[in-house]
């Protein structure tokens, strides 16, 4: 048990540096995905995803940092419009290289006017609903493992879900192949029919073969709902 949570941990640490875009793929049609944001730590310089779920609140992994900027209708990351300034709010049981709780609400200070091309997605409605396995991720990130560069544009690509069990945690929602999400790509949303199921939280390689995990946000819907109804709000 200790092996397998240190070995976590070590692949926690070389795989949730931000920084982690989408390996093969296509290029998004732009605006096609209104509900993806960039994220950017102003001082790092670090990039994530995120997705807006309501006109003043992004969802997106608790291992994302804290001083973060959001930037919405993204199409071209050298051409980004203003940034909006947000108040994180990340899963109180998250703890930085162990597993589980990685995701966190981003306040929006100045709420989102919704249009073609900033608009947001629907979370889950119940705890253990049915998921459909083709699923698809998005992500301004790296477009090779571990190497290459950051895509300017947004990319997107399909994963299918494998049996929750062979996953680490309760939490997590697993994809496995040689496509998906990689550095950059934290943060953003795993989409199965029109719903947001996960956010892109880490993978781990082997033989050139990739595993990566997803919060399972329909098992974080009762703190999600607190928070969007400012039961536990903190920010006033
Ligand atoms: C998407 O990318 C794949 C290869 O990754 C390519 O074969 C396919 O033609 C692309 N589709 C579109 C619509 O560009
Ligand atoms: C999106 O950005 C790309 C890269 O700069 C550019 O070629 C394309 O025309 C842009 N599309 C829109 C709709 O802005
Ligand atoms: C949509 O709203 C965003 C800000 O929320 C704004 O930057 C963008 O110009 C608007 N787009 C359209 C087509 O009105
Ligand atoms: C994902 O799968 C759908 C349906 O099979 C297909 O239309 C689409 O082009 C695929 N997208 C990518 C990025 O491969
Ligand atoms: C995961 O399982 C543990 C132990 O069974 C439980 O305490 C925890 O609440 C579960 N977490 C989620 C997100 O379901
Ligand atoms: C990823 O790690 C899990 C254990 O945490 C292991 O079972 C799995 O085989 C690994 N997958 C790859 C592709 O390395």
């Amino acid at each position: 048990m200790s092996v397998l949570w240190l070995m976590t941990g070590l692949l926690l640490l070389r795989f949730c540096a931000p920084g982690f875009s989408i390996v093969g793929g296509n290029v998004s049609v732009p605006h096609s995905r209104p509900y993806m944001v960039y994220i950017r730590d102003p001082v790092s310089e670090r990039v994530c995803g995120g997705f807006l779920i309501k006109e003043d609140f992004v969802m997106t992994a608790a291992h994302c940092g804290r001083h973060l900027v959001v930037y919405l209708g993204v199409n071209d990351t050298k051409l980004l419009p203003d940034s909006v300034a947000v108040h994180p709010i990340p899963h109180p049981e998250f703890y930085r290289n162990t597993p589980g709780y990685d995701i966190m609400l981003l306040k929006l200070k100045t709420p989102a006017t919704l249009n073609e091309t900033v608009n947001t997605i629907t979370l889950p409605k119940t705890e253990n609903g049915e998921i459909l396995k083709d699923c698809m991720v998005m992500g301004w990130g790296l477009e090779e493992y571990g190497h290459g560069s950051p895509s300017r544009v947004l990319k997107e690509a399909n994963v299918t879900l494998i049996d929750s069990k062979n996953c680490v945690t309760n939490d997590t929602l697993c994809s496995e192949g040689t496509t998906g999400t990689a550095e950059g790509d934290s943060g953003g949303a795993l989409v199965c029919g029109d719903v947001a199921q996960g956010i892109v939280s880490y993978y781990n390689e082997s033989n050139g073969e990739y595993r990566t995990r997803y919060t399972h946000i329909s098992k974080y819907l009762l703190w999600i709902h607190h928070i969007l109804l400012g039961i536990l709000n903190c920010w006033a």
